[in-house]
C-alpha cells in the first residue's frame, strides 16, 4: 500500500495519518486515566508503558489485560521500539512529578524519577520519521518554577529539536470535578503538519500586533499564567512557540458534598480519633468548624495533615472543593473526609471510590488493595481535563490533519479559512472590542 505523508505526499513509511488513524501511544501511563480522557472522542491506544506493576495491574482491570501495554522502563529505548511497531498520530507523557515539588527536594529533570521526560524524548527520537505528529506532556505546576525555569526550558527545546512547535498553559481540575489540581501542559505540533489552527510566534509581521502575543497575553490568567507567559516569551526554541485558542472552561462542576458518601456503612472514626484531629486543628479553622456545628445543617469538608512550624495540623477546607489528591505516603498525603452533620463531627480517610470520583472516573473498577488504590488515582490525571484538551486541541489538529490529507496530500493547508471566527472567550470583555477583524481571524 502507498503511504502518503500529509506534509509531502511523499512515500514516508509508518509516519501517514492514514496509517497512523486516530492512534495514540499512552507513556508514563499508570492506571490509564488519560486513556479514558480520550477514548470517548474515538481515539484508539496502541502502546502503553508504565514500569509499576501493581499500576499495569488497575489499568489491566479497566482495559482487559491485552498486549498493548508494555510494562517496562522507558529508558529501555530498544525495547520500546521494538514495541512501537504501530504508528500513532498522539503520544501522551504525563511523567514522573516527584522531583519537581518540595517532596523530592526540587531536583528537578535530574532528579532519578523526572529524569524518565529524557527517556521519553530518546524514544520519540528513536521514532525517526515515525514519530508522532502530536504530543501531549502533563505535569505539576511546580514543573514551571523547577530551578528558576531551567527544567522547563531544557524540556521544552529538547521538544523543540525534536520538530515539535509548543503551547504550554495551566488548567485546573476544579473547573470539572471539585478537586483543586492545578497542572501544566505543553501540546507539540509536530512542524510537518503544515499549519493547523494555531498562532505561530512572529506569524503577524508588519504593522500587526503579534497574533500569538495577543493570545497569550489575553488568555485568562489561570491558564496561562504571568510566570508561564514570561518563560514563552524568554525561551527560544528552534521551531518556536505557538497558541491555540484556549477558552476558560466554564461546565457546571459538582460540589464535594455530591461525590462523598454520608451513610452509616463508612468506616468513620470513633470518638478518640476525632478529638485528637479537631485538637490538632488551628484556632482559626477550628472556631469554623465549631461555627459549622454550632449553625447545624450538613456540611462536607476535607482535611490534610501538615507539618506546621513542627507541629501536625488538620487543616481543613469547606469551600466545596477537595485538596488535591496525593500519593498517600505517610499521613500527609492521604486526604480526611470530615461532615458536620446535623450538630454532629464525623471524620474518617477518603475512600478509593471518592479518590475515584475525584479523579472524573467514578466506576473505575477498584483494585483489592486500598493504598495501591489510592496510589493510582493520587498519581493520576483528572480525566475530564484530558477530555476537555482532546476537544479544544487534539481532535481539532487531529481532524484538521485527516480532512487536508484527504482533500489535498502534500499541501500545507492554508490558515486564514480553517480558523474559528467567533471572539475568544478567554479575552476580557475591554480586549475583545479592541480586537481588528484582522487580528481576530487570526485567532
Ligand atoms: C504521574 S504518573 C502517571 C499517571 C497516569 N497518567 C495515570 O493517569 O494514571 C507517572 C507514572 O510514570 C511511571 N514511571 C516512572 N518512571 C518510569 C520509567 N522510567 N519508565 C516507565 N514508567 C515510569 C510511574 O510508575 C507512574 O505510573
Amino acid at each position: 500500500m502507498t503511504k502518503i505523508g500529509i506534509e509531502t505526499g511523499a512515500e514516508v513509511p509508518g509516519s501517514s495519518l492514514a496509517a497512523a488513524g486516530k492512534t495514540f501511544l499512552e507513556f508514563f501511563a499508570g492506571i490509564g486515566l488519560v486513556r479514558v480522557g480520550l477514548e470517548p472522542s474515538g481515539w484508539s491506544c496502541v502502546y502503553a508503558n508504565d514500569l509499576d506493576p501493581k499500576k499495569r495491574k488497575l489499568y489491566a482491570g479497566r482495559f482487559g489485560d491485552d498486549d498493548q501495554f508494555h510494562l517496562g522502563d522507558v529508558w529501555d529505548r530498544e525495547q520500546v521500539l521494538a514495541r512501537l511497531s504501530t504508528p500513532a498520530f498522539l503520544s501522551t507523557a504525563s511523567f514522573p512529578c516527584v522531583d519537581l515539588s518540595l517532596a523530592g527536594k526540587w531536583k528537578g529533570l535530574d532528579g532519578a524519577h523526572s529524569s524518565a521526560f529524557f527517556g521519553f524524548t530518546n524514544v520519540l527520537e528513536g521514532l525517526g520519521e515515525r514519530k508522532p505528529s502530536l504530543v501531549l506532556i502533563e505535569n505539576v505546576t511546580g514543573f514551571v518554577a523547577s530551578r528558576d525555569g531551567q527544567d522547563f526550558e531544557s524540556a521544552t527545546r529538547s521538544l523543540a529539536e525534536l520538530g515539535y512547535w509548543l503551547d504550554a498553559f495551566v488548567l485546573d481540575a476544579a473547573h470539572f470535578i471539585p478537586q483543586s489540581r492545578p497542572r501544566v501542559f505543553i501540546v507539540g505540533v509536530h512542524d510537518r503538519l503544515g499549519e493547523p489552527p494555531m498562532a505561530r510566534r512572529g506569524s503577524g509581521g508588519g504593522w500587526l500586533v503579534d497574533p500569538w502575543v495577543q493570545r497569550i497575553e489575553r488568555a485568562g490568567k489561570s491558564i496561562r499564567p504571568s510566570r508561564l507567559v514570561e518563560l514563552m516569551k524568554r525561551i527560544k526554541l528552534p521551531t518556536g512557540w505557538a497558541a491555540f485558542r484556549m477558552p476558560l472552561p466554564d461546565g457546571p462542576r459538582r460540589d464535594i458534598a455530591e461525590l462523598i458518601d454520608l451513610d452509616d456503612a463508612q468506616d468513620w472514626w470513633d470518638e478518640p480519633a476525632v478529638v485528637k484531629h479537631h485538637d490538632m486543628m488551628s484556632d482559626l479553622h477550628r472556631r469554623h468548624v465549631d461555627g459549622l456545628l454550632a449553625a447545624g445543617g450538613t456540611h462536607v469538608g476535607t482535611i490534610y495533615r501538615r507539618k506546621r512550624y513542627g507541629k501536625t495540623r488538620a487543616e481543613t477546607r469547606f469551600d466545596g472543593i477537595a485538596g488535591c489528591l496525593r500519593t498517600p505516603k505517610g499521613g500527609s498525603g492521604r486526604q480526611i473526609v470530615v461532615v458536620v452533620d446535623r450538630g454532629r463531627l464525623r471524620m474518617r480517610w477518603m475512600s478509593p471510590r471518592e479518590y475515584a470520583r475525584l479523579q472524573g472516573v467514578d466506576n473505575f473498577p477498584l483494585g483489592e488493595n486500598t493504598i495501591q488504590n489510592l496510589y493510582g488515582f493520587g498519581d493520576a490525571v483528572c480525566a475530564p481535563v484530558i477530555s476537555w484538551i482532546d476537544a479544544h486541541i487534539l481532535t481539532p489538529v487531529y481532524e484538521w490533519a485527516r480532512e487536508g490529507a484527504e482533500n489535498h496530500p502534500g499541501r500545507p493547508r492554508p490558515l486564514r479559512s480553517l480558523l474559528p471566527r467567533e471572539p475568544a472567550e478567554d479575552a476580557a470583555p475591554f480586549a475583545r472590542e479592541l480586537e481588528t477583524p484582522k487580528i481576530r481571524e487570526m485567532g
